[in-house]
């Protein structure tokens, strides 16, 4: 996969489903965001009807699902752009599982409160077995295999914001083992799976070490997930995508804002050598650029500002300059070989869909 620019689509998931098949408006709007050679990362797709969520969000474990991604990822591909599907399950963040199973999650504790896209309380949880392990880790392995069969380039993996495989990561979720080491063992069982049914330069991770979001404290989020990244790494994938930390509430109770350093990705950069890394969270065109420029970070997700697209992508990339003579091979080459230097001259007529849009 050759990308002529490093602004990069983020998973969002917008509820456009009907009964977890995706729609005519999912097409339209992810067509609308597609650019020649860009990449867009679509909203999460839940692997099975075990994993969580609501009717509302897609699926991709019926031939009517696959059917219907294949009219989306055909339109991305029409206008020249790349699409990888987010897989996802949720385990403990969800509400009653539809087929009347349990919650699959490390822990038994439900989540406080209500789900805020359902409005209905978290359900409770039972500490995944090692045969629902195996289940689990099979579900992902057949949705991988039906993404590539509904026209994705590859998968990303969900593994942040306190879902399923990150419910094992967390140390304040996972209580079963001390060590990241253990944490580790059920995620990385996925990742094989996938990698060993698709390959593993069509699959990818997204990691975000110091969410709090759905109940994730993790004590030392830095030297874990660097962990995480040092084993990540040795797999060859595709990319692996790090959310940035924001300043947050102290854990101990208190109500001053802790602070955090302009960029957190730093400690992950440091060991993702060879694997291209995907930075998102709050990003403005100018941080974004800084960041590509440093070789932080050697593309930028960007979520809300793409949404109602007014500055997508044209003034944008005015900005994010990934003009002539520097388009290289994101998805191919060392992470070194790849960074950026600003060309004098932007080749606005990289990006072919300046006009603006509606949500
Ligand atoms: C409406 C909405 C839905 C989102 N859904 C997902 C999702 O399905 N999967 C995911 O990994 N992140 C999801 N996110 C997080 C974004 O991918 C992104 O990391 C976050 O919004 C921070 O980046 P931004 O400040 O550029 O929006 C969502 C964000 C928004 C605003």
């Amino acid at each position: 996969m050759l990308l002529s620019h490093r602004v990069v689509h983020a998973p969002m998931t917008r509820c456009r489903c009907e009964m977890n098949i995706p729609t005519d408006v999912m097409k339209d709007y992810y067509s609308k965001r597609a650019t020649r050679d860009g990449l867009i990362i679509t909203e999460s797709i839940l692997i099975s009807p075990n994993a969580g969520g609501f009717s509302n969000v897609p699926g991709l474990w019926t031939d009517k699902q696959i059917h219907s991604w294949q009219q989306i990822t055909k339109a991305i591909h029409d206008k020249g752009g790349f699409v990888f599907g987010q897989l996802w399950h949720a385990g403990r963040a969800s509400s009653v599982l539809p087929s009347g199973q349990t919650l699959l999650s490390s822990c038994e504790e439900p989540l406080q409160g209500t789900c805020k896209w359902t409005d209905k309380p978290f359900g409770t949880p039972k500490i995944a077995l090692h045969h629902d392990m195996d289940g689990v880790a099979s579900d992902y392995k057949a949705a991988a295999i039906n993404a590539l069969q509904a026209g994705f380039d590859g998968v990303e993996l969900q593994f942040a914001y306190a879902q399923l495989p990150d419910q094992f990561l967390q140390d304040n979720i996972n209580k079963q083992t001390k060590t990241i080491q253990e944490r580790i063992l059920f995620p990385l069982r996925i990742v094989d799976a996938v990698c060993g049914a698709i390959s593993s330069r069509k699959c990818a991770v997204r990691l975000s070490p110091f969410s709090t979001s759905e109940g994730a404290a993790d004590s030392d989020p830095i030297t874990h997930s660097e962990y995480v990244c040092t084993q990540l790494e040795k797999r060859m994938l595709a990319y692996v995508h790090l959310v940035e930390g924001r300043a947050s509430r102290q854990q101990a109770g208190g109500s001053c804002l802790r602070p955090m350093p302009p960029s957190t990705l730093l400690p992950f950069r440091k060991v993702l050598h060879r694997t291209p890394l995907l930075g998102a969270g709050s990003y403005s065109p100018e941080k974004a650029q800084a960041y590509i420029v440093d070789g932080l970070i050697d593309a930028a997700a960007l979520g809300k500002l793409l949404l109602p697209t007014r500055i997508w992508p044209i003034e944008f990339c005015t900005i994010i300059l990934l003009g002539h003579g520097i388009l290289k091979h994101l998805f191919q080459v060392a992470p070194k070989d790849i960074r950026i230097c600003l060309p004098t001259k932007p080749n606005l007529s990289l990006f072919t869909c300046g006009h603006s849009f509606t949500w």
